[in-house]
């Protein structure tokens, strides 16, 4: 993000945020889907009040959203984009959560005094468990797609990588949720267990059959299975507080053979506090929706990993992807 130095740059900040929640808005009305077929719609014919489809709609014009489509009795037709249309099409301008996330954000006030997680507006807690909430398996499996379709390339370039550390045996794809972290390295001549919430288990066995095996439970109490010769935790420490970091390592490090591997996947500060943005962002998410979630810096995890008995740390960044690994034996 570009740096605050004058009352401007604050100002297009707010533009950003109110941009946003004209998106989100949108998308929790079913907007974007009522303009799904390429044709353009008339503005009486859309499901919004006149008065916010003339000042909202500009702001998506501006984004690249919607074209106008000035009407030859002088009336305003709305299309969208081409690039929007594929959004629409992935089903990515149709969710809840965009709204929902956004009206989080103007409850932050109680959550910087008494800390998280933060409050729904009947009050109650919008705490998940490494973002699942495994009570609502809708919203279980909404998030699994979310995050199978955003792990495209970072499933296989973290694949790639781990194949040149373990080149055969057995490894552990450790809170693998959806699943597609372990399923790549089948390829790379690994077999794979899974290890998650029985809910998140059934969505990886959904995808991708017998070909993973599969153990549901907690992992911070339950038994591990093993002995591996590889074990990924990908976007998992970043949930848990020190403490569960503390004691979940040391219980890693015993179910992997001497010499494997154990790599750690996610977003980490560096020593500024301040770098990488996504790394710095990304915290404000982990105080709304988990009991003690962050984003460690560097040396904080390489610390942690030192603590539980590993050694010989490699640490590889892969900027382009917004991810880093940190690997210790
Ligand atoms: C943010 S998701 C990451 C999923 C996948 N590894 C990825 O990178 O896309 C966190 C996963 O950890 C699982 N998880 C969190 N805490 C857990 C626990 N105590 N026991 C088992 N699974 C847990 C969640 O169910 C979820 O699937």
């Amino acid at each position: 993000m570009n740096t605050i130095n004058n009352e401007q740059d604050l100002d297009a900040l707010r533009r950003h945020a109110n941009a946003w929640a004209v998106i989100a808005t949108w998308a929790k009305l079913g907007l974007f889907e009522a303009l799904g077929d390429s044709e353009p719609v008339r503005a009486e014919d859309l499901p919004i009040h006149l008065d916010a489809l003339r000042n909202t709609a500009p702001i998506l014009a501006h984004l690249g959203l919607l074209i106008h489509h000035p009407q030859s009795d002088g009336g305003d037709a709305w299309a969208l984009s081409p690039a929007a249309k594929c959004m629409v099409d992935d089903g990515l301008m149709h969710q809840d959560r965009a709204l929902a996330s956004f009206q989080d954000l103007g409850r932050l006030q109680p959550v910087f005094e008494q800390g998280g997680p933060v409050h729904d507006e009947k009050g109650h807690s919008r705490l998940t468990s490494g973002g699942v909430v495994t009570a609502d398996k809708a919203k279980t499996i909404a998030f699994m797609d979310m995050l199978y379709r955003r792990s495209d390339e970072s499933s296989a370039s973290l694949a790639s990588l781990l194949a040149t550390r373990v080149t055969q045996g057995h490894a552990l794809d450790l809170g693998g949720g959806h699943g597609r972290y372990g399923h790549e390295l089948l390829s790379h001549g690994l077999t794979v267990t899974l290890f998650d919430r029985a809910e998140c288990c059934d969505i990886a066995k959904a995808r991708y059959g017998e070909t993973i095996a599969t153990i549901a439970g907690d992992f911070m109490v339950d038994d591990l299975g093993g002995p591996y010769q590889l074990i990924v935790l990908s976007n998992i420490v970043h949930g848990l507080s020190p403490e569960e970091l503390d004691s979940l390592l040391p219980r890693l490090r015993k179910v992997l053979v001497p010499g494997g591997v154990i790599a750690i996947k996610d977003m980490f500060l560096d020593a500024t506090m301040a770098q990488p943005e996504p790394a710095a962002l990304f915290g404000l998410t982990m105080l709304m929706y988990t009991e003690a979630g962050r984003s460690y810096g560097l040396r904080e995890m390489v610390n942690a990993l030192g603590k539980a008995g590993f050694s010989n740390t490699e640490h590889i960044d892969f900027p382009e992807q917004r991810f880093s690994v940190i690997m210790g034996r």
